[in-house]
């Protein structure tokens, strides 16, 4: 590894920094061989109505698996994302809008935000939600989703987001899993243009559940402005935003909540089963949240912030919405999509706004950088002082296009490494001290402890490849999965007892950096969108043609991996291109189109398996991405015949 090209921090870079790099190496040896006082230290960033004096109460130990932080604290996340700065912030923007179209926009003050939650909170209390209660929002990027969130926060609500891009049926399941008594939802969502119908969605999703509805009321944004049925459940059910704030006051006390009680629940997919519903809770995440968001992105007061995700995914949560107002910060917040009217757009918007932060995902950056010097062509950047990367491994070359293009060649890019369940970033450069190797998340922050462990879990040292492990907890970690305690503990800390692992497998250098390379378990990351193999294979055996089907990833240009599918028809059935264009649409609608799936391939001769009937998935996705060559040995298969025919049939032959 010593031919790596590596990226000393810029002197601007240092000069603006909190910290240096030394500091950075004391404060973290500080947080990892005395958490307590480090964390009693840090915990302080927040403002608590009673201080807490416990700090770190955890195990990592299997069967009692338990994470508490700060746990006789009290606080409120909203009271710390607004009323704490109206003393010296109330005029100041906490969020410019950007609609999807790039004359629409508007900007929120934090005294506007405030209101606009205290009444929210108010009407949700005036139908009926209270403490504890789970509240789902199923909203598009506009001002109001932020407004949500916080105004669950503000009551003691614990909200559920669902991307927007769901289907009526995902949104359906995780209404059911977590007992939402409240929907809030708008009219449609604009994309590039194209309209979605939230409403619609959300009316489908609940007659489907019938009787087995949890929800008593459904709150609907007007927001693209098309018709919907605003009586579409039962009397009363529905109840436009802006008619239930109208009748609100706008003094609404913040709730004293307990630093481990539920802040939120957030579905994602895991190797096996249905999405799991991860919990986190109070305090150990504000602190976690804004701590990251200043130190990561070496955020300074006046600074304009740009996280281009969506809030319906935890980057959203956490560098949208919490940890940026928690800082005080001001943000963008986009409603549209990167190449939409045009490929500038993300360009324009750092001009538009000034930005000098802007986090996005690889992705992104790939499928603008197809266009060559196109998407940055008469666009000045030079307001950008940092840039980020987060979702998936970021290649190499789509470093250097966004090193250069959007950087010009002076911002540092921290590639953040974190899950859902992590809550924050855990594995990050800051950008002042740490200097940079492309496709590197580098460093820990404060107070985490990775390892790397073999296959039977030891840890290994120095240089080394492996599976990526946690030892000790961090207070932005997820407390378990929503309602089965068991699952979290199964999923987390059973393959290697007495270590959280991750499910990514990954590589450290000689400078101790690490290198992530991806999933090591049957969790695919498409588009920086996680999904897993079994979700898809089990929507799709619900089909009728489909006798069996196997899901694997393949290297994708744009997406990072792609989707492939093979599919074994139900005898009689004739696999067609009709056929085949049938089931990409089933998976589209009955999960989202982000897990439509790119190839699929028939299969009549059927699946390599083991003469135990287990699939083969190693060979699948050999042959999915073009390495037939390299199958290894197949002759533990009931029926080696199978691969031959696969192989002839593949789809991807570049
Ligand atoms: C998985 C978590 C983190 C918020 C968005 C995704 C992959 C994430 C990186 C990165 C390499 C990354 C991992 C991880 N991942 N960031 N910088 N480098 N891989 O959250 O949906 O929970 O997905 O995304 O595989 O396990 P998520």
């Amino acid at each position: 590894m010593s031919h790596q090209s590596v990226y000393p921090v810029p002197a601007s870079a240092a000069q603006r920094s909190h910290l240096t790099n030394e500091q950075y190496m004391q404060m973290y040896q500080q947080s990892v061989s005395s958490p307590d006082s480090f964390w009693a230290e840090h915990g302080k960033r927040l403002h608590w109505f009673t201080p807490f004096t416990n700090v770190k109460q955890t195990s990592f130990v299997s069967g009692k698996v338990n994470i508490n932080w700060f746990n006789d604290g009290v606080l409120n996340a909203s009271y710390n994302c607004l009323d704490r700065h109206l003393p010296e912030r109330a005029d100041q923007v906490a969020y410019f809008w950007e609609g999807d179209s790039p004359d629409v926009q508007k900007s929120l003050t934090y005294a506007q935000l405030h209101q606009q939650v205290c009444q929210l909170a108010n009407g949700m209390k005036a139908l009926g939600v209270t403490k504890g209660d789970k509240v789902t929002i199923y909203l598009p990027m506009i001002p109001e989703a932020t407004v949500a969130l916080l105004a669950c926060a503000r009551i003691g609500a614990v909200h559920s987001v669902v991307f927007a891009g769901f289907s009526p049926d995902a949104l359906g399941s995780r209404i059911v899993d977590c007992d939402s008594k409240l929907v809030i939802t708008a009219d449609q969502s604009l994309r590039g243009s194209r309209v979605t119908n939230l409403k619609d969605n959300t009316d489908m999703a609940l007659a489907h559940l019938g009787d087995n509805s949890p929800v008593q009321h459904v709150i609907v944004v007007k927001h693209v402005g098309k018709n919907v049925d605003m009586n579409a459940g039962k009397d009363g059910r529905d109840v436009w935003y802006h008619d239930l704030l109208s009748k609100q006051s706008s003094d609404c006390p913040a709730e004293p909540m307990k630093a481990e009680d539920p802040l939120f629940i957030l579905y994602t997919s895991g190797s096996t089963g249905k999405p799991k519903g991860v919990l986190h809770t109070t305090g150990g995440y504000m602190v976690w949240a804004s701590m990251t968001h200043q130190y990561v992105f070496d955020y300074h007061e006046g600074d304009i912030y740009w996280c281009a995700a969506d809030i319906g995914w935890v980057t959203g949560h956490t560098y949208i919405v919490y940890g940026p107002l928690a800082n005080g910060a001001t943000s963008v917040l986009f409603e549209g999509v990167p190449n939409y009217p045009s490929v500038k757009r993300m360009a324009q918007i750092v001009d538009k706004y000034k930005v000098n932060i802007l986090y996005t995902a690889p992705t992104a950056i790939r499928a603008l950088m197809a266009h060559g010097d196109a998407p940055v062509d008469g666009c000045s950047l030079s307001s950008l002082q940092t840039l980020g990367s987060v979702g998936e491994p970021i290649n190499p070359e789509a470093w250097s296009w966004y090193h250069e293009k959007f950087g010009k060649g002076n911002c540092p890019i921290v590639d953040t490494w974190w899950q859902t369940e992590t809550g924050g970033i855990l594995i990050t450069p800051l950008p002042g001290c740490t200097a940079l190797k492309p496709g590197s998340a580098t460093r820990p922050f404060f107070g985490v402890k990775p390892a790397i462990v073999d296959n039977e879990g030891n840890e290994l040292n120095g240089e080394c490849e492996g599976n990526l492990v946690i030892k000790d907890s961090w207070p932005g970690q997820m407390r378990t999965v929503y309602g089965d305690h068991e699952r979290f503990e199964q999923t987390y800390f059973s393959t290697y007892p007495g270590m959280y692992f991750t499910g990514d497998g990954a590589k450290r250098d000689a400078d101790g950096y690490y290198w992530l390379t991806g999933r090591v378990d049957d969790v695919l990351n498409i588009s920086g969108h996680r999904l897993g193999t079994a979700e898809i294979e089990s929507c799709l055996v619900a089909h009728d043609a489909v006798a069996e089907a196997a899901v694997v990833g393949y290297p994708h240009d744009i997406k990072g991996q792609g989707i492939y599918v093979y599919v074994t028809p139900r005898v009689g059935v004739e696999p067609s291109a009709e056929l085949t264009k049938a089931l990409r649409d089933w998976v589209r609608e009955e999960i989202s189109p982000i897990a439509a799936p790119d190839l699929i391939q028939w299969a009549p001769t059927g699946l390599p398996k083991t003469r135990s009937g287990k699939i083969m998935r190693r060979i699948l996705r050999k042959i999915a991405a073009n390495e037939h060559d390299q199958l290894g040995d197949i002759s533990t298969l009931a029926d080696p015949s199978v691969v031959e025919t696969l192989v002839n049939n593949r789809l991807n032959r570049k």
